[in-house]
């Protein structure tokens, strides 16, 4: 018989935390028994889970006692304190933060790309950047088909990306807006209704954002690909849900639109919506809440030689956090 898991949570009350709980519900994970963790703030409240009520424990030095596997989704600085505690304490930890994504031992992994990284695992295994999972679903299959080079991309990133916080904080701001009011940006710099900011995460030296140099660092590490180079402008826009990422993508041999096409029909994890005379082609509406990523608007690049322009979506709090966190420890 399958064993069942002691499994915790940490950042059970976060927009990544909710979907973890319902996604192990909907894959049916075999949970032993779950033990919810989160600031302070959220201790005593209760989550559903399956049948159950489960009470939030305030996370401590003291927390990962008896537990199997640890999903952390509480930032990298929880992340950083906290997992390796999970590690000694015997658990498995499976990050969802940039805490450990780069460092050596630590296999970043998306179970359609690199499933078996997993194995080179010392306890802490990572969980890629939402936007680079989403992006790479499609540039992967690519990639072995064509041999990938260089990628040009624009992104443009649903606001739950940033917490359940900016969540809200675009509500208030629509309905001050819509009312003729206004409500003054807490999370974002700017007012995020009815706005696109080109800034997520904080400014690097060379000018990109530390988001923006996530799809090269994170890229050539999954698809072992040391010379893979990519220029991203990340955009916050106003969407709830789903991001999507506009790519050229340049290849060592020669593309065929109908070949891509192909390729993209048969990847796994990915829908191909590509129908333009039938206005049919991916939006984040569309993809939020579905595990697949979806890809289209394939045509040949006019700016590269052998190139390929496509538009890819996918749901961030799914591929890009809780479905590929609950895949990889599947993968297990
Ligand atoms: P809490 O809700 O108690 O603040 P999001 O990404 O949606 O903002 O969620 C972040 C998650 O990380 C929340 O569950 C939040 O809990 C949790 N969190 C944030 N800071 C800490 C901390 N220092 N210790 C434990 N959990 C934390």
């Amino acid at each position: 018989m399958a064993k069942n898991y002691h499994v915790a949570i940490v950042g059970a009350t976060g927009a990544v935390g909710i979907e973890l709980l319902r996604v192990m519900e909907r894959r049916n994970f075999p949970v032993a028994n779950l033990r919810l963790l989160a600031s302070h703030r959220s201790a005593g409240k209760k989550l559903a889970f399956r049948d159950e009520d489960i009470a939030i424990a305030a996370l401590d030095e003291n927390s990962f006692a008896g537990i199997d596997l640890a999903f952390f989704s509480a930032g990298s600085e929880t992340a950083r304190k906290f997992a390796p505690l999970a590690q000694r304490a015997g658990a498995l930890v499976i990050d969802n933060s940039s805490g450990f994504r780069m460092e050596e031992d630590v296999p970043l992994v998306i179970p359609e790309v690199n499933p078996e990284d997993v194995r080179t695992h010392r306890g802490i295994i990572a969980n890629p950047n939402c936007t680079t999972a989403v992006a790479l679903m499609a540039l992967c299959p690519l990639h072995r088909a064509f041999g990938l080079r260089r990628v040009f991309a624009a992104s443009y990133q649903a606001v739950s990306g940033s917490g359940a916080r900016a969540i809200a904080e675009l509500k208030t701001q629509v309905e001050a807006s819509v009312s003729g009011g206004s409500a003054s940006p807490k999370i974002y710099p700017h007012p995020i209704a009815f706005n696109v900011l080109p800034h997520v995460d904080s400014f690097l030296a060379n000018g990109y954002t530390r988001e923006e140099m996530k799809l090269q660092t994170e890229g050539r590490k999954m698809m072992h690909l040391p010379e893979f180079r990519a220029s991203v402008t990340c955009v916050r826009v106003p969407v709830y849900r789903a991001h999507a990422v506009a790519l050229s993508a340049e290849f060592e041999r020669p593309v065929l639109v109908e070949r891509a096409r192909a390729v993209l029909a048969e990847a796994p994890g990915l829908d191909l919506v590509d129908d333009p005379a039938g206005n049919g082609y991916p939006t984040p509406l569309e993809a939020a809440g579905k595990d697949n990523c979806q890809a289209g608007r394939l045509r040949l690049d006019c700016a590269f030689e052998n190139g390929l322009a496509l538009w890819v979506v996918g749901d961030q709090l799914l591929k890009g956090a809780a479905l590929n966190a609950v895949q990889i420890a599947e993968l297990l």
